[in-house]
């Protein structure tokens, strides 16, 4: 199987992009880990880019021009799919449309609800009985595209922001996957 060359974009602890990486060890799983960005020089998760000797670039993105360097580095590893799994940077409609690669984010709530940060404190606020993780296409609007895949729970009487999180995420590492895999099937590409 030819994998396709992924980039995972993060600016915080990795977790999605270690069980990415994890995934795409699998023979037929549909892409290979092939570049790590961060916008974060202290991204726990650039240790799994190192441990798996995965190239990764820090980006600056208080510089101008750091979506050309993003672009140069996607075009110098021949990079076809963008998985976002945590980065904290919205991409421009410039960016997306010069694009003809495939970009997916992971929001850990069921979009359209809870856009946005502090997810799991305003589900908690607003008393939801129901929450989960939504996989979704990339477009300029914030956490608005098209969704792949979501996967839900029902809130227990005593979670907290932290249990949420918990819950949450390992929704998230079987929801990526299967979204990655669902696309690159429905394009196929
Ligand atoms: C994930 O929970 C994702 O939903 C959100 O950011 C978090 C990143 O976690 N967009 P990690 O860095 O993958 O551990």
């Amino acid at each position: 199987m030819v994998k396709k060359k992924t980039c995972i974009f993060i600016s915080g602890n990795g977790s999605n992009l270690n069980n990415l990486i994890k995934n795409s060890r699998d023979y037929v799983f549909p892409i290979s880990v092939s570049l790590v960005i961060s916008d974060n020089p202290s991204a726990g998760g650039i240790k799994f880019a190192r441990k798996n000797s995965i190239p990764f670039i820090l980006i600056n993105t208080k510089t101008r021009s750091y979506e050309n360097k993003i672009l140069q580095n996607l075009r110098k590893y021949k990079i076809s799919i963008i998985c976002l799994a945590g980065f904290m940077k919205i991409l421009s409609k410039k960016f997306l449309s010069n694009f003809r690669y495939k970009v997916l984010n992971i929001h850990p709530s069921l979009l359209p609800k809870f856009k946005g940060l502090n997810t799991y404190y305003r589900i908690i606020k607003n008393k939801e009985k129901k929450t989960g993780c939504t996989v979704h296409l990339v477009n300029e609007k914030l956490d608005g595209g098209k969704i792949i895949v979501q996967k839900s729970f029902f809130i227990s009487e005593n979670d907290d922001e932290k249990k949420l999180k918990f819950k949450t995420q390992r929704l998230e590492y079987a929801a990526y996957p299967e979204a990655i895999i669902k696309l690159l099937r429905y394009t196929n590409s």
